[in-house]
């Protein structure tokens, strides 16, 4: 695991690097998107990137990690709606080559499986982006979530709910109380994970990521199982390292 400590534009600077170099490698890279706001610095970095060099996107597949459950198709925090918003429509990404789970499916397990099969289908995933939760998920991979787990309906814990209040209004009760998420297993196959995570209120999911027994009750440690990791922190976020 390689951990950078800097400040948020550069840790984003570095993070946009590692996928302009993937994607000038090989233009057909799958590349594993997160929302939230730990990853937009890099998505507004990639953005430059596109417009000022002609970084293409055009052949990449993507992958969201998660999603809510029966958030109407225009909601503004649909997450397949975020990441339009917030990446893909500014690029030359046809938007039908960037999935996410399928919130709305009429059987949401049968969606859990297809999703699955799409991210096999196209190869796995080269980079895979993460935000972590102040209580140490990744994606919605609440605690004591199974280490092997695979794309699946999930319950969100209070904690989340308050957390993510924030894109809500301020309200909790407006935050879903269920998502689809990829599991710890499936997030673990891709082949490069790059995790951002800034300020305080990340100190000790970060401690415990980096320093911590691998364990289910901080969930985002099982990445240092994993053969390539690199965490992004700024300085608030190292702080207990
Ligand atoms: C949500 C998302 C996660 C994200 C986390 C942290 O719960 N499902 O993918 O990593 O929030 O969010 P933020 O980056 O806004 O702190």
């Amino acid at each position: 695991m390689e951990v950078v400590i800097g400040v948020a534009d550069d840790l984003a600077v570095l993070a946009a690097e590692t996928i302009e170099a993937q994607l000038r490698r090989r233009p057909e890279s799958v590349l594993g998107l997160a929302t939230g706001s730990s990853p937009l610095k890099v998505y507004e970095e990639l953005i430059r990137r596109h417009r000022e060099t002609g970084l293409s996107f055009s052949r990449a597949r993507g992958f969201l990690l998660d999603e809510y459950v029966g958030l109407p198709a225009e909601h503004p925090q649909r997450y397949r709606r975020v990441i339009a918003e917030k990446l893909v429509d500014h690029l030359d990404w046809p938007a039908d080559q960037v999935v996410g789970p399928d919130g709305l499916a009429e059987s949401l397990p049968r969606a859990c499986t297809e999703y699955e099969e799409a991210i096999a289908e196209a190869g796995g995933v080269d980079i895979q982006l993460l935000g972590i939760g102040s209580d140490g998920h990744i994606a919605f991979n609440e605690p004591m979530s199974s280490l092997t787990s695979r794309t699946r309906v999930k319950s969100l814990t209070r904690q989340t709910r308050q957390d993510n209040a924030r894109f809500f209004g301020g309200n909790p009760a407006l935050v879903p109380g269920h998502c689809l998420t990829q599991g710890l297993g499936t997030i673990t196959e891709a082949r490069h994970l790059i995790l951002l995570a800034t300020g305080s209120e990340k100190t000790e999911a970060v401690h415990q990521l980096v320093e911590g027994p691998v364990s289910a009750r901080w969930p985002a440690t099982i990445m240092q199982h994993h053969p390539h990791v690199t965490v992004l922190v700024d300085e608030g976020a190292a702080s207990h390292l």
